[in-house]
């Protein structure tokens, strides 16, 4: 609603009526917006479901006005609130936030962390890979590539404090048992088994992660002074800080969930370009010939002279961002461009129409990883591509992401050629992540380079 009779009104944008029945008719939000921008221009209100009044920005110059805000609409993240017991950390206020955020970054962005727990990715990548090695039919990518990201990230969260391989994986379980419930609500999906059983499923697999979370806290703290351990591990170093208990299990099943799919999609989406432009994709493998050698896999201090396959995963990420969009709640009066938008109103980021925006990617729709060549770069605005979101709650985990991506990446580029399956139709929706409806579907030839 505009209020006081600020300008609002005054930004274009469609009609109230009848906006959920417009996103539907779109095939979802993602689409939605792509039409918005192309119609109304870079600055859109729009009634967006849970918010009373969205205005969605789609030019990255525009949005270094908002880059400051630490806030997000709670409404829209309500449907979280029952995983968490201390609150919310999708919307936590800005006070508990920046020293939150503090604390996972000086684990989650740092080498240490991440070379502590390479050799582990790097084993659960080529379980993975020797499996797919052994089968006759097509791979669905989203389907593997998510439960492989899930484990390094449960490794990763709970690792040395986890009792046995076999405990591992039944975390695994829990937390898919808890994501199913979860999305199945919130997007009406139909899962197995009735609503009671559904409940209590879910509720057993959220008793079952926070007992485990609270294991791992125990033997971190009989481990105290670890020096080694403190620096790549983020339960310690939570619990270091003076986070609470049930702040630190919020934490743990927060990460699981920002890190699944949006991993799995990532790597899976880059497969699907990569067969589908040939000449890249043998660039990308001579690549990993050359740095790799004789090696299989590679190790932590290769994937920063894997040059090419970075600006081919960023290049898949601007066409397919995993998060496709994220918001914001304006805390004062906001200055976009000619209008003004008051406190209070829900700021839209359509990540996937920024990195759709004509002015500063031309032909947008061509995959071309070239345009992240430093020169290529060099002048564009730094919001005219952010997949991992923007300010203070842009996401911690992009260091990592970027790691497990390009490990995995490597490793099968290495070792496969990629065809997609005949018979398939690749249709992007939004489940939570940029997800294809019906997996994306692979056939395997093994190198003879491999
Ligand atoms: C390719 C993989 C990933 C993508 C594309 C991605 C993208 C995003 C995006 C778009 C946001 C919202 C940012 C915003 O509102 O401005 C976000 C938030 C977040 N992500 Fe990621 N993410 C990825 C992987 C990960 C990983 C591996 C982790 C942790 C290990 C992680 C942890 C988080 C957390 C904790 C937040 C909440 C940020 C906050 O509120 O402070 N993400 N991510």
């Amino acid at each position: 609603m505009p209020r006081d009779g600020i300008t609002p009104a005054q930004i274009p944008g469609p009609p109230a009526e009848g906006g959920v029945e417009a996103i539907v008719e779109a095939g979802g939000l993602h689409n939605y917006q792509l039409r918005l921008h192309a119609e109304y221009g870079p600055v859109v209100r729009f009634p967006l479901p849970g918010a009373d009044l969205a205005v969605s920005v789609a030019d990255p110059l525009l949005l270094e006005a908002t880059a400051k805000i630490n806030k997000r609409p709670e409404k829209l993240f309500e449907f979280l609130t029952p995983l968490q017991e201390s609150g919310n950390l999708q919307t936590i206020p800005a006070d508990e936030h920046v020293p939150w955020r503090k604390v996972m970054l000086s684990v989650l962005a740092g080498r240490p962390s991440h070379e502590a727990h390479f050799a582990r990715f790097t084993e659960l990548t080529t379980e993975m890979a020797d499996r797919w090695a052994g089968l006759a039919s097509p791979v669905e990518l989203q389907k593997d590539l998510s439960e492989l990201s899930l484990r390094m990230i449960c490794e990763y969260a709970l690792g040395s404090g986890l009792e046995s391989e076999e405990s591992a994986g039944r975390v695994v379980s829990a937390f898919e048992d808890l994501l199913t419930e979860y999305l199945g609500r919130l997007y009406q999906l139909e899962t197995p088994g009735t609503e009671e059983e559904r409940a209590a499923r879910a509720e057993e697999a959220l008793t079952y992660l926070r007992a485990t979370v609270d294991q791992v806290i125990a033997a971190h703290a009989e481990r105290e002074g670890d020096a080694e351990a403190d620096r790549s591990d983020l339960v310690a170093a939570l619990a270091a800080s003076g986070e609470s208990p049930a702040r630190i299990r919020d934490t743990v099943l927060m990460t699981l969930l920002a890190a699944h799919h949006t991993t799995g999609v990532a790597i899976s989406w880059t497969l699907y370009l990569l067969a589908r432009h040939p000449d890249v994709a043998k660039r990308a493998a001579d690549e990993v010939d050359v740095v790799l050698g004789d090696r299989a896999v590679p190790e932590y201090g290769d994937l920063k002279r894997l040059t090419y396959l970075d600006m081919v995963l960023r290049e898949a990420m601007r066409l397919y961002p995993p998060g496709p969009y994220g918001a914001r709640e304006a805390t004062e009066d906001l200055v976009l461009g000619e209008y003004t938008v008051p406190a209070g109103t829900t700021i839209f980021y359509p990540f996937w129409a920024v990195h759709m925006n004509p002015d500063y990617w031309p032909d947008p729709e061509v995959f071309d990883p070239d345009r992240f060549t430093p020169e290529a770069s060099a002048g564009r605005p730094r919001f005219a591509y952010i997949p991992f979101g923007l300010g203070p709650r842009s996401c911690e985990g992009a260091g990592l992401a970027m790691v497990e991506a390009e490990l995995v990446l490597s490793t099968l580029l290495k070792r496969f050629d990629f065809q997609l399956a005949s018979e398939q139709t690749i249709q992007p929706i939004e489940r939570f992540v940029l997800w294809a409806a019906e997996d994306i579907r692979m056939n395997l030839t093994p190198r003879s380079q491999g």
